[in-house]
């Protein structure tokens, strides 16, 4: 491969924004990125499940809460996702045949499980890439491709027994949500739901605030009839990745940056004022998975939730 030098990278950026028919691109793709709604086809979820092919999303379980991030494998992560499927489906009424709709199902891990159970999973993912794998890879699962927020609940009208939101339920609208799932739940049918709750103002807004969630769930005729904090359990996971970012990734970045300036100063020259924003951003990320920052603004909540008569 021949050398790429600092010289021609640079005419090659200031080509795209100097020459007209180039501007306009660079415009127009900026003007438009927002047109594919994330939830329709999400970079980072897509990620997720390369990293982590055990077929969930989650964060997991761990049975040992005081296990060191340095002791974890990576194989520990898949089996603390499995633990926690497990664990949600402890939560299923007794016997078999259920008619159960995962809500917002990731790459169909749950839905296969409940299928091997006996029960008879319905999967529901507005994420395009997810709905094509569960298709390709269980085609006896029915599968609902759309935000669940735009089912047409008339024609799911107390049609399922069971619905599961398993660390999904934080990117539902509940306006529109909880009124839905009393809807498409039968007499006496059951919610498991498995999220994180913002318990404070928290730096990044993932999760509902949980007192909102209780007087929107009363609001909709519904309760929690269980309810188990499982926040020690999920924190390992955090505290992998927090660690791995830290021992692994920031090292790795900065020896990017001193081996720019040693090899293409003059790009490293060109791009010194963007470091500092890419810094901002990787310790804004990096609060995210400080495991004692999100055990200060967050509860991680196993529920069992019902309608209250
Ligand atoms: C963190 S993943 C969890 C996936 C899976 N339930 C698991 O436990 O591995 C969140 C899931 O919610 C889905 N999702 C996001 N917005 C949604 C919406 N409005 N309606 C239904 N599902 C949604 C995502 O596509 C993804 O499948």
């Amino acid at each position: 491969m021949s050398k790429v030098s600092a010289g021609s990278i640079i005419f090659s950026v200031a080509k795209r924004f100097l020459l007209p028919w180039h501007f306009w691109k660079v415009l127009s793709l900026q003007r438009n990125r927002k047109k594919t709604e994330r939830v329709f086809d999400d970079a980072q979820l897509k990620l997720y499940a390369q990293l982590l092919p055990g077929g969930f999303l989650h964060y997991g379980y761990f049975d040992n809460p005081s296990i060191e991030p340095m002791e974890i494998s990576i194989n520990d992560v898949y089996r603390a996702q499995t633990r926690y499927a497990e664990l949600l489906l402890t939560k299923l009424p007794a016997g078999t045949g259920l008619r159960i709709l995962d809500i917002g199902c990731g790459t169909g891990a749950m839905a296969k499980m409940l299928l091997d159970m006996g029960h008879h999973p319905t999967a529901l993912t507005p994420d395009k890439t997810q709905a094509h794998h569960i298709r390709s890879t269980y085609s006896n699962i029915p599968i609902l491709e759309c935000k669940f927020e735009d089912l047409n609940g008339d024609a799911y009208a107390q049609a399922f027994d069971v619905v599961i939101t398993s660390e999904s339920l934080q990117y539902l609208k509940q306006s529109i949500a909880l009124p839905l799932i009393d809807k498409i739940l039968k007499p006496g049918g059951k919610w498991i739901a498995c999220d994180y709750f913002r318990i404070q103002e928290a730096h990044e807004k993932s999760g509902h605030f949980f007192s909102e969630f209780q007087k929107n769930l009363a609001g909709a005729g519904m309760y929690i009839r269980f309810q188990q904090d499982i926040t020690p359990n999920i924190l390992p996971t955090i505290a992998y990745v927090h660690s791995f970012a830290n021992r692994i990734g920031l090292p790795l970045l900065s020896f990017g940056i001193d081996k720019l300036q040693t090899k293409a100063p003059g790009i490293h020259y060109a791009l010194q004022d963007l470091i500092p924003f890419v810094q901002q951003k990787i310790d804004k990320n990096l609060l995210t998975v400080n495991p004692d920052v999100f055990a200060r603004q967050k509860q991680y909540l196993l529920m069992e939730i019902q309608r209250i008569k």
